[in-house]
This record gives C-alpha cells, structure tokens and sequence, in this order.
C-alpha cells in the first residue's frame, strides 16, 4: 500500500496545558509532522509560552525543532484575559520542571509563519491553538500565503454553543477579535474546530488515570500538568475537561472524525459584550459564500480511543 507523506504543520499557540497535550498527540502521530512552534499571548503571557513551547519540543526529543516568539498582545486592544487561571500561574499547571536549554529562533512568529509557507508553496498546514494575532501579522504582511498554505484548522469559535470566555465568545476568538477577523476573511481554507465540537469531547478523570498508568515521558508529563487543569472544571461542576486544542490536531490527523458544514461566518468586534462572537449564516441570509468549514459534531469515542492509543502506544 502507498504510504501517505505526513502533513507538514506549524502549530501557532499558547501553552497552556491543552496546547501542550495536543502538541504531545501530534509528537506521537505519523499522519503529521511539526515544522515549528509559533507562540502568542494567551493562556499566560508569550515569554511564558515560549519557553513551555521550547520545553515540549526538548520533552519530544526534538530540540530542532524551530520556536519562534510571537506577538504579546492583541492587534489593537490591550489584553485582559486570565487564562492562568486555568492554566496555572506558568501555564503548566504550576507543575514545575527545570528551564529549557534551547533559546527561540531569530525570527518572530509572523515572519517564520511566512518563510516557511513561501518555501513550501501548498505543503504546510496552519493550526492556531491560540488567539490569532500573529496568523492576521503574517497574511496582512504576506498575503500571498493565502494561495500558498495548504490550510488552516484552528481552534477557536463557537458556532451553534455558548462561549466560554463571555455569554457568547469562545476565548481564542474573544482574546484578539479583531485578528480573528481578518483570518476569517483572508480567503483560505479555513477550518473552525470550535465549542460546538471541543465541549463534547471530555477527559475524565479515569480516562487521565488510564493515561497515567502508561507511565513513558509524555504521559508523566500529562500528569504532572493536568491536576490544576481539571479542579479548575471540577469548580464549574464538570467531570473532567472539555478537549480544545487536541481536537484541532485531531481534525488533521483524521477528519473523518468530525462532521462539518461549509457557512459564512462572521467575527463581532465593534460590541462591547459580544465582541468574539463568530456568527454563522446558516441560511445564506447575507448572500456571501461560505468561509469557513466548521465543524458541528465528533465522533468523541473514537477520537479519545485514537489519543489514547497515541499517547500510551497501547490499542485498548
Ligand atoms: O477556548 C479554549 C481555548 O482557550 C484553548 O485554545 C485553550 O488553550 C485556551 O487558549
Ligand atoms: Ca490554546
């Protein structure tokens, strides 16, 4: 049988203990293969990012791989989230470990996201895990990687569901909307793997111990990272945690694990309480085509058999 090449990815993010377990699942996946780290301000602040960025890559063994340091903060507007919350004052769940050895590459995150895509004209797979200011950076400096990216499936919206950072906005989108906006609209093919589909995956505590009994470097570190992650949706009365970021990588690896609908959808930025809101136009009311793939449903049992099989190399 011919074998498929793996996919090539930059992952733009925010580690952020999601982020670092989806960057895990795509480690330990043949579909794909990580050309680089971009990071961004997000679950804790970009200095922080980068450094838990260059730290998987180390945990990976891959200290060659590429992290470039990406923007601080959003494109117009100042930065109020509190994802350390969720995420720990560190972003790792105020598990500690000893710094990473690596230092970032030369380039911020919008020029590598560019170098990279130009070189590679139709190879490279965009996955933002994380607000999209240096995805807007990169198309409004280089808009030529619109024809030369072979897509972008990020992690962000929330289309027929409630938000999670406001009463209607998904965080990554409620965190820079206005980059939001001009990735929506920049023309490319453009996946959302949102709420409507991260929310049905969960994490239980019984799935997380299965993972912890494999007991190899990449499942230790799951462990040491999740405990602050998940009393955090214990307090919201949840059994386990909703799986964001690793349903984006998921989608890459294996689309046929969700179902998705073609809309054109639009990003709120002008109000003050809904700004982040990405609203689809199910009924082609405004007469646009459709920009965005979004994804509505996923096959939740398989997906997490597929992680699990991943992470601990065991087919249960
Ligand atoms: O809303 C979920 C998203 O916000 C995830 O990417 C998580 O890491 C946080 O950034
Ligand atoms: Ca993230």
């Amino acid at each position: 049988m011919a074998q498929t090449r793996p996919k090539r990815l930059i992952i733009d993010t925010d580690p952020g203990v999601d982020d670092s377990m989806a960057i895990l699942f795509a480690f330990r996946s043949p579909e794909v293969r990580i050309e680089g780290l971009t990071t961004i301000f997000g679950n804790v602040g970009v200095e922080q990012t980068t450094r838990n960025a260059l730290r998987l890559v180390e945990l990976a063994g891959h200290p060659e791989i590429p992290v470039a340091m990406g923007a601080p903060k959003p494109l117009t507007r100042p930065f109020t989230g509190k994802g350390w919350e969720v995420h720990g004052r560190n972003g790792l769940g105020e598990a500690e470990f000893p710094e990473p050895e690596g230092q970032p590459d030369s380039r911020r995150a919008a020029n590598f996201i560019i170098d990279t895509i130009m070189a590679n004209p139709g190879e490279i797979t965009l996955v933002p895990l994380g607000p999209l200011t240096n995805v807007a950076l990169a198309v409004s400096v280089e808009p030529r990687i619109v024809e030369n990216v072979r897509e972008v499936v990020l992690m962000g919206g929330a289309a027929n569901v409630a938000g999670n950072a406001s009463p209607v906005a998904e965080a990554n989108i409620r965190n820079d909307p206005e980059s939001a906006h001009i990735v929506f609209h920049a023309g490319w093919p453009l996946t959302m793997v949102g709420l409507d589909v991260t929310e049905k995956t969960m994490m239980t505590p019984d799935y997380l111990d299965q993972l912890r009994a494999a007991n190899n470097p990449f499942t230790d570190f799951i462990s040491a990272i999740t405990p602050h992650y998940l009393n955090f949706s214990k307090r919201l009365g949840l059994n386990g945690f909703p799986v964001h970021d690793s349903s984006a990588l998921a989608y890459v690896i294996d689309p046929s694990l969700f179902d998705c609908r073609p809309a054109y959808v639009e990003v709120e930025t002008r109000s003050e309480h809904y700004s982040g809101n990405t609203v689809p136009d199910w009924r082609g009311q405004r007469g646009q085509e459709p920009n965005v793939n979004v994804c509505v449903d996923v096959d939740s049992d398989r997906f997490l058999a597929l992680y699990r099989e991943r992470l601990t190399g065991v087919n249960a």
